[in-house]
């Protein structure tokens, strides 16, 4: 398997800034078969990762974010180049975006609808009847100053244009989410990998069990919290090339990144 880091503009031979500790890591703990690219000449079609990708190889990638045009960019160019994606187009989404895993989780987490936004989303949105509504892009939530929550209707749609404004795109669409009372500091990120679930303390809570056998993704993150009734909610999923490693120690983020070889 080889690893696909995006470089560093200053510094040609480390990874980016946020990798820079977790490229550094792997390749010093034998997994040499690390690559950096450019990832901003992506837009133009120009991919040369160094060292180059081998014919037949498997192809993992570790890095920013990519908009689902970018990903499908990212698995020609990588194809282009003889290697073998571990993660399609189809699977990306399927984890990174809201309404890709939504339905197969619908009984773990936020009860939520995905609308178009034109001159009747209000009206749907007081029909709810809610008293407060969580409300993100298919990928992220709105960090502006409104933040995601929205106590109204017109919220809603102030939050929907900063997510616009802010972040330059929506991105896939619009989450309606019904609002949930988490204990934040409960929340915790799990990977799993071809159907094993990881922690980074060793405990898998039955519910993480249960999502890793119903989503068939290669690569995936599951953010869960407990509810103020310590009832335990899945906040999102996340594509595991993409997903920060939050707390876990780089040791243990490192047997992760292994169990895909
Ligand atoms: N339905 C909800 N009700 C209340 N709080 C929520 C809800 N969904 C998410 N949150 C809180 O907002 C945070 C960010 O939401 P999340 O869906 O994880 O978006 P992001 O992709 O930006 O991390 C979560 O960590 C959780 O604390
Ligand atoms: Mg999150």
């Amino acid at each position: 398997m080889r690893i696909l880091y995006p470089e560093n503009p200053l510094n040609k031979t480390q990874a980016d800034e946020p990798y820079h500790e977790e490229f550094t890591f792997v390749r010093s703990a034998g997994y040499n078969q690390c690559s950096l690219f450019d990832f901003d000449a992506l837009d133009f079609d120009e991919f040369n990762p160094h060292p180059r990708i081998q014919t037949g190889e498997r192809v993992l990638y570790r890095g920013w974010m990519l908009n689902s045009q970018k990903y499908k960019t990212l698995i020609a160019q990588i194809e282009h180049k003889g290697g073998v994606p571990i993660t399609s187009h189809d699977d990306y989404l399927r984890c990174h975006h809201l309404p890709g895993w939504y339905q197969q989780c619908s009984n773990f987490t936020a009860e939520t609808y995905f609308w178009a936004v034109d001159e009747e989303l209000e009206a749907k949105v007081e029909e709810l009847g809610w008293d407060r509504y969580f409300v993100k892009d298919f990928v992220k939530s709105n960090t502006a100053k409104l933040g995601s929550i929205a106590n109204s209707p017109s919220e809603v749609r102030s939050i929907i244009e900063q997510i616009a404004t802010y972040r330059g795109e929506i991105e896939g669409g619009i989450a309606i989410r019904r609002f949930e009372n988490y204990a934040h500091s409960t929340e915790r990120r799990y990977f799993i990998v071809n159907g094993t679930p990881y922690s980074s303390d060793g405990e898998v809570p039955f519910m993480v069990q249960e999502i890793a056998s119903i989503i068939n993704a290669p690569f995936y993150s599951v953010d869960v919290v407990e509810n103020l009734e310590g009832k335990l909610r899945l906040v999102e999923l996340g594509d595991g090339q993409v997903s920060d490693k939050k707390a876990w120690s780089i040791f243990k983020f490192v047997e992760v990144i292994a169990a895909n070889a």
